[in-house]
């Protein structure tokens, strides 16, 4: 067996750099600046942390490269890639329903992404007016908490923000956006690092070290290990085919091991950085770590308010978060185009639009949770938007993983694994090691976990 055709018809990364950047562009987003410090928050800081790294590094970076190498070798959407690597290795039709699974995930991510996204790009204007110098941490929660109960506010931000997402999808990955992506992911990262420096002078990022490092047990909530591997999953776009679509267009001269290594340790910096930055915020302030979504739009303001050139830096910063969320975006959205494409012939764009549609009206629940909606509870008082968010998060993305382990471990020819990884043998067989058992047993013991916590009340 080759190595996959040489190109797809969606078109190719015209480097192994671009794919990097491209994949980068997917797993950096919302998950690592908004998601990452508020959950770390809600779950008590350090445990939650070390149950991150482990599963990030344990679980996240051997799937990821089982993704990239189902991509890599057939070349199409995740969809049509399980139903040929089915064909080769003769294997049950039923492993694609991990491509629809991953479908239906992406939706739903979407359409709550969208509406977030949509705040930071509120909070680039607001900032750019200079609306949160010298503010006050009750004047920055009060502000927030008055953006979000007007639900046409809202839907006018979400909207631009699908708009956007579907021109982009629309006119193909490579048209574009490689250029965008060259020179703002670096300038998103140069801004981390200022922000960090501010992080320095608020006398509290030892506070926030220690909040995030200190692995004390007494503080990791039962739904933490859960929660702890979703966002892992979350933060790398993993387990519903994202990086499978993008792995489709990686050329055939890039180390997929490599290249999945430095994606991996570029989300995990970013992920890192931004809670440092949002904790030192947090403690200086005297606010509190687990206030749940609204965290980054409360602290992030009040530094804003407090640092020389503020509203400069915080205009850029909003920007740049909302372009990471756009990255991210699109490759919500990759798997199913490039599937009905394949399909129907049908026309990008077309095809674009419409889910795109689709997807902005499920949207809607999530913007209706933060005001009309406010006090419908689902399922253990969760909100429509808490909802969408545990079960695309904390179950599809992890039993995705879990089962994209099984088949890439168990069920293709080893040749193939060899042909698309060239590892020395050691390597290749403590990956095997870890796509076979550990990735899915972990899942599965984390899920039992949490039944069984659950049952016990
Ligand atoms: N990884 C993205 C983030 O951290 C979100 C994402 C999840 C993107 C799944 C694609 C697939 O913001």
């Amino acid at each position: 067996m080759a190595l996959g055709g040489e190109s797809s018809r969606h078109g190719m990364w015209s480097s192994r750099w671009m794919f990097i950047l491209a994949a980068a562009g997917s797993a950096v987003g919302l998950g690592n600046i908004w998601r990452f410090p508020f959950i770390a928050g809600d779950n008590g800081g350090g445990a939650f942390i070390l149950v991150y790294l482990l599963c990030i590094f344990l679980i996240g970076i051997p799937i990821m490269m089982a993704e990239v190498l189902m991509g890599r070798e057939v070349r199409k959407s995740p969809i049509n890639s399980l139903r040929k690597l089915v064909a080769i290795s003769k294997a049950s039709p039923a492993w694609v329903l991990i491509g629809w699974m991953g479908v239906a995930a992406g939706f739903f991510i979407l359409s709550f992404y969208a509406v977030i996204a949509g705040w930071a790009m509120d909070y680039v204007l607001v900032t750019a007016q200079g609306t949160f110098v010298g503010v006050t941490s009750e004047g920055a929660s009060a502000a927030f908490d008055s953006f979000l109960q007007s639900p046409l506010q809202l839907i006018f931000w979400q909207t631009l923000f699908m708009a956007l997402t579907v021109w982009i999808v629309a006119r193909g990955v490579s048209g574009g956006l490689e250029l965008a992506i060259r020179v703002l992911m670096p300038l998103l990262f140069l801004l981390l690092l200022v922000m960090l420096g501010y992080a320095l002078t608020t006398g509290s990022f030892g506070e926030a070290a220690s909040f995030m490092f200190r692995f004390d047990w007494e503080r990791m909530g039962v739904d933490a290990v859960l929660a702890a591997m979703g966002q892992a999953f979350f933060t790398l776009s993993l387990g519903m085919g994202a990086i499978m679509a993008y792995g489709a267009y990686v050329p055939n001269n890039a180390s997929v091991p490599g290249t999945v290594t430095i994606i991996a340790l570029l989300d995990t910096v970013v992920a890192i950085a931004a809670g440092l930055v949002i904790f030192s915020i947090v403690f200086a302030n005297g606010l509190e770590p687990g206030q749940g979504p609204g965290l980054m739009f409360i602290t992030l303001p009040l530094a804003f308010g407090q640092m020389p050139m503020g509203t400069l830096f915080g205009t850029v910063f909003f920007l740049l978060v909302s372009f990471a969320a756009l990255t991210s975006a699109i490759s919500l959205l990759e798997p199913a185009i490039a599937f009905l494409v394949e399909e129907y012939n049908a026309v990008r764009s077309r095809v674009a639009i419409s889910l795109g549609v689709i997807t902005w009206i499920l949207g809607l629940g999530t913007v209706f949770s933060f005001n009309l909606w406010a006090d419908v509870h689902l399922l253990g008082e969760r909100t429509f938007f808490d909802l969408l968010d545990f079960v695309t998060n904390n179950l599809m993305l992890p039993l995705g993983g879990l089962l994209i382990g099984l088949f890439v471990g168990w069920v293709l020819p080893r040749k193939l694994l060899v042909e698309q990884l060239e590892m020395p043998a050691l390597w290749l067989n403590l990956w095997l090691l870890l796509v076979r058992f550990v990735a899915p047993l972990g899942v599965l013991a984390v899920f039992v976990y949490t039944l069984y916590r659950a049952a016990m009340g």
